[in-house]
């Protein structure tokens, strides 16, 4: 059996590809729902609704054993749903797992106490990163900023207007004398030189393709059961739900070469 990798479009390539750097053994099958990016201006019961429908086809046509929901809106949106509600009753034996979780306790590991985010609208909105913090360690500052513009910048080749984007979005973090920053959101890996020479060498920024890959290496193995089911030939194949020419391009972009051919997905 497979691992699922979902995202809401192609931003969660690069944590695939650092998933498959750590841990080459397994194989993986991605899912990108480039049909409705972006997920972070829709409403909770959307965003519900759509990776539900991700995971089912990850796990009833891939075989997949275990879920990673590399998408922040996802996980904030609809992954407590999914885990407690769905997977329960449809696939007991089979796990989903986010992001937000593991990216905290990496904060908090790291002792950091002021920390900002940057992320969707969506995801600033939920809550859920402040109500998960609250439970790891109450006494860490959080302060979220919402982002709209970058995902459409980056997706649109807008690299020309990105430093104007990243002052609005920076500077009131900045002025929170923040010691460190999430980049809640899988297209952000894409801004870390920028963001850290806008921010300096002050604060430490929280990059999920640096954190994830070694997250998942110890859940499967405390998991061993799960473990087990894995397939281990070092596949990879993608899949997004609208194939235009700019998105294969911008998939063989991130994967290189070894992307091999990009499957059409439709989503019941
Ligand atoms: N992939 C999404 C995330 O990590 C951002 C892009 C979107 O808005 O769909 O939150």
């Amino acid at each position: 059996m497979k691992i699922g990798i979902f995202d809401s479009g192609l931003g969660g390539l690069y944590i695939a590809n650092a998933i498959r750097t750590y841990l080459p053994e397994y194989d993986y099958v991605y899912l990108g729902d480039t049909l409705h990016v972006p997920y972070g201006r829709r409403a909770v019961d959307t965003v519900y609704e759509l990776t539900r429908k991700a995971i089912d086809y990850l796990f009833s046509e891939q075989d997949c054993a275990l879920i990673i929901v590399a998408c922040n809106t996802a996980s904030a949106l609809a992954l407590r749903r999914i885990q407690q509600e769905y997977l329960v009753k449809a696939y007991p034996n089979r796990r989903v797992l986010g992001v937000i979780v593991p990216t905290l306790e990496h904060a908090a590991d790291h002792k950091l106490r002021r920390i900002g985010m940057l992320a969707t609208e969506a995801m600033c909105n939920s809550g859920i990163y402040e109500e998960e913090l609250g439970k790891i360690d109450p006494d860490v500052q959080l302060f979220a900023q919402s982002a709209p513009l970058l995902v459409p910048m980056l997706e649109h080749d807008g690299w020309d207007f990105l430093d104007q984007a990243l002052e609005k979005y920076l500077s009131p973090l900045h002025e929170k004398k923040i010691d460190s920053l999430i980049l809640g959101c899988t297209h952000y890996c894409l801004l870390k030189e920028k963001i850290a020479a806008y921010l300096g060498s002050g604060v430490t920024l929280v990059s999920q393709d640096e954190l994830i890959p070694e997250k998942l290496g110890s859940y499967l193995n405390k998991h061993s059961w799960l473990e087990a089911k894995l397939s281990k030939e070092g596949q990879f194949n993608v899949g997004i739900t609208d194939v235009s020419r700019s998105f294969c391009a911008t998939a063989e972009d991130i994967v290189g070469p070894s992307i091999g051919k990009i499957q059409r997905i439709d989503l019941l």
